[in-house]
């Protein structure tokens, strides 16, 4: 047993809809490693839980895992917005939707992130960001201008499997676009933030508020 599988191994069962949902997606789907998985699944799901936001973002539906599971700590009065570029996803994505019975809960838009979050008329308690790394800066910021204050923004894979920590490789645009990206959250004094290393590396993000401790 490697560490990966000690820590599957110790961690809350996500339950049999959402393990069917990984199934497929390895069975049927390209690039199946993109999907969130059980750890950092039951993680998004109790920092959801943990804030029970009104208003969720996601960005980058995939399969809609990660939708699932953020949308666990929703209230009841909640809403969750998911962007999603590939329409060939759609069938799998409102399917699982459905059988959650959270489709009045979860508005699944297929189109390009920075056309659809700018039309969104939501103040956002949650945000995950796990698109297209080329634009994390502005997904970023257009999600930060839409939180609220003590709002969190998840953003994944933002340790690109270790590769930030070389630079030497200039020809890989996405390595140093995330090593940009981490350095410029770090210094955004309107934010507080803590890199998780939980899988490709997650940031947690806090829009600075009006209370000081
Ligand atoms: C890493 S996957 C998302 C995984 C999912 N959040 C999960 O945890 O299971 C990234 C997704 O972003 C989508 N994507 C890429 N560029 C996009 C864009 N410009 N607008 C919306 N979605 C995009 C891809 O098609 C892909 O399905």
């Amino acid at each position: 047993m490697d560490l990966d599988q000690y820590i599957t191994a110790h961690t809350a069962s996500a339950g049999e809809l959402l393990d069917a949902l990984q199934r497929e997606t390895y069975l049927k789907v390209l690039q199946p490693h993109m999907i969130s998985g059980k750890v950092q699944g039951r993680l998004l799901a109790m920092i959801s839980k943990i804030i029970q936001p009104k208003y969720i973002l996601e960005i980058g539906t995939f399969t809609g895992y990660a939708t699932l599971c953020l949308a666990e700590g929703l209230r009841a009065d909640g809403h969750l917005h998911t962007i999603e570029a590939n329409d060939e996803l759609q069938e799998i994505i409102t399917r699982y939707i459905k059988q959650a019975q959270r489709e009045a809960q979860i508005t699944l838009h297929i189109g390009q992130a920075l056309d659809i979050i700018p039309a969104l008329a939501c103040t956002f308690d949650l945000t995950f960001i796990d698109a297209d790394k080329l634009a994390y800066p502005q997904y970023y910021e257009l999600a930060l201008a839409k939180t609220r204050q003590g709002g969190t923004i998840l953003i994944d894979n933002v340790l690109w499997k270790g590769k930030v920590l070389d630079l030497t490789n200039h020809k890989d645009k996405k390595t140093l676009a995330l090593h940009a990206f981490n350095e410029m959250v770090t210094a955004d004094s309107r934010v507080e933030n803590v890199l998780l290393p939980l899988r490709d590396g997650l940031m947690w993000v806090i829009k600075k508020g009006l209370c000081k401790a």
